[in-house]
């Protein structure tokens, strides 16, 4: 799409969303163009909170399934779209409710906190939903001698044990962007640009983490950029936070860690997939037939909901 073309879109759907009373939110792994689009963009923390707070007919959710989900739960009387239904998430995958109410049933006694990147039914069986915005802070505030299942992402687990102290019993799950960062290339880029802090989302595997300054959500990411004297660093995440970074600081570089090569497997880009499908000609198409609408059967949301609602307050 050109300039052009992308402009005309941008300005259909803007209209669109003031006609119709609709709010647009991006998280910052979209395309460019569709966090340029959006009233609100952010991490899965602060699209949550905002969800809340405005007010609205329509809410659009340009990220994945799971953050449309959430939001209907939290807002269950705004109509909430998002364009591309197929947009999941591996990571949410990795976790089928159906496993975990076994995993929980061998294990009566501990309690479970869950990733946002989950299905509404897996936040259904949980005791505490987090972020990687919150985790941490969530962790520390549960009693020092609960017993807790973590999941699904075994990366964040692991990074929070070992910040909180605690041995949670961690879910094998993973992110199969995050998971993928080559180690090799990230040791090649500090030797080649000495001093240059790395920052890193905590789905990295261990390795990429240890190599790394700053551990944070996106949101946290970027502020440690915007506030940082350093002009130049090495970013291990998902590279759509690339564009508001430099929207941010325009006069500082950002060098992306590029993901292992496998031949013949996936994707060799440090991409999501499913976070791409979100396209400026989907977005108004949802807008336009207010369509596919997100809808969460009310057994479930009325489970969930006291998850994510603990968050919430916890947060
Ligand atoms: P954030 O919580 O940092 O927004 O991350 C969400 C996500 O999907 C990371 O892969
Ligand atoms: Fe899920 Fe990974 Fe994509 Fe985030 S980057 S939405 S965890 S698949």
């Amino acid at each position: 799409m050109d300039l052009k073309e992308k402009n005309i879109y941008i300005n259909k759907i803007r209209s669109l969303a003031k006609e119709k009373n609709a709010v647009i939110f991006a998280h910052y792994y979209t395309r460019p163009e569709i966090q340029e689009c959006a009233d609100f963009i952010g991490d899965s923390l602060a699209l949550a909170q905002q969800a809340t707070r405005v007010q609205a007919n329509i809410l659009v959710m340009c990220g994945v399934h799971f953050m449309g989900e959430t939001m209907k739960i939290l807002c269950p009387e705004k109509k909430v779209l998002i364009p591309d239904m197929n947009a999941g998430c591996s990571l949410a995958d990795s976790c089928k409710a159906e496993d975990l109410a076994a995993f929980k049933a061998q294990h009566p006694d501990h309690m479970v906190v869950s990733y946002v990147n989950t299905s509404a039914a897996v936040k259904a069986l949980t005791d505490v939903v987090v972020t990687s915005s919150n985790a941490k802070n969530i962790v520390d505030q549960l009693p020092k001698d609960a017993k807790i299942i973590f999941g699904p992402d075994h990366n964040l687990g692991s990074y929070i044990n070992s910040v909180t102290g605690r041995e949670m019993l961690l879910w094998n799950g993973a992110c199969h962007v995050h998971s993928r960062f080559s180690l090799e290339a990230l040791l090649e880029l500090k030797k080649a640009n000495p001093g240059v802090e790395v920052l890193a989302h905590p789905e990295c595997k261990a390795p990429i983490l240890a190599q790394s300054d700053v551990i944070g959500s996106t949101k946290a990411l970027l502020e440690h950029t915007i506030q940082s004297s350093a002009k130049r660093f090495i970013i291990a995440t998902e590279s759509g936070i690339l564009f508001e970074m430099q929207r941010a600081c325009p006069d500082k570089e950002f060098i992306p860690v590029p993901p292992e090569v496998t031949e013949g497997v996936g994707c060799s880009c440090n991409e999501c997939e499913y976070m791409r499908m979100n396209t400026l000609e989907k977005l108004y198409e949802c807008l336009k037939n207010e369509s596919p609408e997100m809808v969460v059967e009310k057994e479930t949301a009325d489970k969930a909901i006291s998850s994510i609602r603990r968050m919430l307050e916890m947060s």
